[in-house]
């Protein structure tokens, strides 16, 4: 049987992911696109932060003040590890929302995110969250919230009850993982038994499919907490509007592009509609989303729009990939959709070399190119949900992170394999996370212990055994590496992607 705290399901951890949408730089990115002003941030706050990933990698990786809350203490206690690793500005606290929205020593914020909290959280915690807003977001300041989407996620609440019954039903036969893995395993295995449900509802059976894999853990915390509630746009709008939030556009770049993501008639039945609540409300049910990223603003009252001449100077922009390749096509709802490559290549040559430029110099050089700054904004944002492109801190803010990055990235690599595995490190550059492969983790961490030069490495038969069992994961065995080739990979990567390292300062 699971245990709940207030209905959320509190005797299995979450994952260990990191969300770059609670990156306040890739909210600002789309602000850009979006022809929205975006504000100085000085304090952030993440609710529900689960293991911490997030939040301390964004503190690591900039000089904001970072606060959070989870609930469930080994959560907030795993979260504050990494944060005394780092040293970073943040405040992580194991509190109820409750208790930290009545906290008086919480300055005002001017961005608060949460990821995978909304859906799953009482509606009581969800007015707590909107009259927190209201009491400590800025004027101006910026809201992050992911939830489970209408009409898309219904086929989720069609097996949820299922499992949940079986879950039930379990009862105190298994210990909660297997509970939990056995109950999915019933639900999957009454619905084959139903070519009649199966011919009705095909959605429902692929997503069936997609979970087979899934750890106990993700199924517990997707499915099994007390509220699993989906929303329409429309619902969510407005409750926001008690805080005064109005809408700004999803994390997902490309969604914010009609062009790449609607057919032309899609595009028609929407051209004349002013009201975004309406226009998202629609677009969801021409989409069928499932699940939402969006990011809001708090009406401040002004009628200044976009990024002025000044923020287009200061706000500056870098490749972050390590083999920036040129995009011709990109899969979205409507399949693959063809770019315009002039466009990209034009970019990704005004980006090379890891030459960091401010948005008004890359939008005056494409402009010499009769590119508008639309269309190169557009790219700009294309690229970042391609992990090509990202804005980046200013050096000074850079410099004064990177000991706290490097902090944080050391401890990963070499005290925190759970976290190591999941092959990402933060960039003081990028403020960010930065997704690597799992050989690419092992060379770093080698290149911590005995130094950049591989030709130097003394591994042991014990250590040679261990990099080759990690870097088998889930790979099939012909992946498998012998000494030799583990050995000239890393000064392949070391040599040819030097200059990747130096720009993103990883370690
Ligand atoms: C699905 S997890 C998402 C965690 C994290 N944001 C992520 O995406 O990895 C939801 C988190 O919200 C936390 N939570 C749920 N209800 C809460 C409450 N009333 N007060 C504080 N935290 C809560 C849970 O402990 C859990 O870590």
């Amino acid at each position: 049987m699971l245990s709940y705290k207030d209905g959320y399901v509190s005797d299995i951890t979450y994952t260990k992911g990191y969300y770059e949408a609670l990156n306040p730089l890739k909210a600002k990115l789309v602000f850009l696109q979006q022809g929205q002003k975006f504000p100085e941030v000085t304090n952030a706050c993440e609710l529900g932060f689960g293991q911490g990933v997030s939040v301390n990698f964004h503190a690591a990786g900039s000089q904001t003040n970072w606060f959070g809350t989870d609930f469930l203490e080994e959560h907030a206690s795993y979260a504050k590890t990494l944060g005394v690793a780092s040293i970073a500005r943040l405040k992580l606290f194991d509190e109820s929302l409750e208790a930290f929205c009545e906290r008086a020593d919480l300055p005002d914020f001017d961005f608060i995110g949460l990821h995978g909290v909304w859906s799953w959280i009482s509606s009581k915690n969800r007015s707590l969250i909107v009259r927190f807003l209201q009491k400590k977001l800025k004027p101006g300041g910026v809201l992050y919230v992911s939830y489970n989407a209408l009409p898309g996620s219904g086929r989720k609440s069609a097996i949820r009850d299922l499992l949940t019954l079986f879950s039930k039903d379990q009862g105190s036969k298994s210990g909660p993982d297997e509970g939990i893995l056995r109950a999915f395993q019933q639900t999957s295995k009454l619905l084959n038994l139903s070519p009649r449900y199966q011919k009705s509802n095909p959605s429902v059976i692929k997503l069936v499919k997609k979970l087979e894999g899934d750890s106990a853990r993700y199924l517990a915390h997707e499915f099994l907490n007390e509220n699993h509630d989906a929303m329409n746009f429309t619902e969510i709008a407005g409750l926001l509007n008690d805080a005064k939030m109005r809408f700004v556009g999803e994390a997902n770049c490309c969604r914010n592009i009609r062009s790449l993501n609607l057919t032309k008639d899609q595009r028609i039945a929407l051209r004349d509609v002013d009201d975004s609540v309406l226009r998202e409300t629609m677009t969801d049910y021409l989409l069928n989303t499932e699940f939402r990223r969006d990011y809001w603003v708090k009406d401040d009252g002004s009628s200044e729009k976009g990024f002025d001449a000044a923020a287009l100077e200061q706000t500056r922009v870098m490749n972050t990939s390590q083999k920036p390749t040129l995009p011709s096509h990109i899969r979205t709802n409507i399949g693959r959709v063809k770019l315009n490559t002039e466009i990209y290549s034009r970019l990704i040559e005004s980006l090379s070399c890891y030459q960091t430029k401010s948005i008004a110099e890359v939008e005056t050089e494409l402009s010499g190119a009769n590119i508008s700054v639309g269309r190169t904004r557009q790219a700009l944002a294309v690229l970042s949900d391609l992990n090509q492109v990202a804005l980046v801190q200013n050096d000074a803010q850079a410099f004064a992170s990177y000991a706290q990055t490097q902090r944080l990235n050391r401890y990963i690599l070499l005290e925190d394999p759970s976290l190591a595995e999941r092959n990402i490190l933060v960039s003081p550059v990028s403020g960010g996370g930065i997704r690597l492969t799992r050989l690419q983790m092992l060379f770093l961490r080698e290149a911590l212990v005995q130094g950049y030069d591989p030709d130097q490495w003394k591994l042991t038969e014990a250590q040679t055994r261990d990099l080759l069992r990690t870097n088998l994961g889930k790979v099939s065995v012909t992946q498998r590496l012998t000494q030799e080739q583990f050995l000239d990979r890393a000064k392949t990567f070391f040599g040819d992607q030097g200059a990747f390292l130096d720009a993103l300062k990883l370690v």
